[in-house]
């Protein structure tokens, strides 16, 4: 199968970007970390890392041509205001996991609402990068159940 790894806004700053928050690991290691993961499962990855949301919007909407079996996406910011990517989502009908590294309901009130939680597979938060490999494990295993 072919999964798709979603990074919205501000990502690219991973490992230097308020690391008490976010920690330390860089969106590259992560990346490298669920390839790896991926590969040794004998599926694919393909990533993408924006800061605007219409290229994930579009990378979306290509993801229904090219055969992508499910998506994993952390929205960042986008996901307490994106009406938008929701409906890209539920547009192309592909299965999305959503996670974020941070335990988005221990902050800020305004990132207690996310515009994708009721629509996701699953959501993982708080558990910094190690939650990309939980939701990646969750994926495989479910499109492993799904193809017998
Ligand atoms: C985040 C949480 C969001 O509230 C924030 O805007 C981010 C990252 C996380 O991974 O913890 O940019 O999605």
């Amino acid at each position: 199968a072919t999964i798709l790894v979603l990074h919205g806004p501000n990502l690219n700053l991973l490992g230097t970007r308020e690391p008490d928050v976010y920690g330390t690991t860089t969106l590259d290691d992560i990346n490298q970390l669920l390839t790896d993961q991926a590969l040794a499962a004998g599926h694919h990855l393909q990533y993408l890392q924006s800061n605007a949301e219409y290229e994930l919007i579009e990378r979306i909407h290509d993801a229904a041509h090219q055969g992508i079996d499910c998506i994993i996406f952390n929205p960042a910011a986008f996901t307490h205001t994106s009406i938008a990517l929701r409906d890209a989502l539920l547009g192309v009908g592909i299965p999305f996991y959503e996670v974020h590294l941070s335990n988005v309901h221990s902050r800020e009130a305004f990132r207690h609402h996310s515009y994708f939680s009721d629509v996701a597979v699953g959501v993982i938060c708080g558990l910094g990068a190690a939650g990309y490999e939980f939701a990646l494990q969750a994926a495989i295993r479910s499109l492993e159940q799904n193809s017998k």
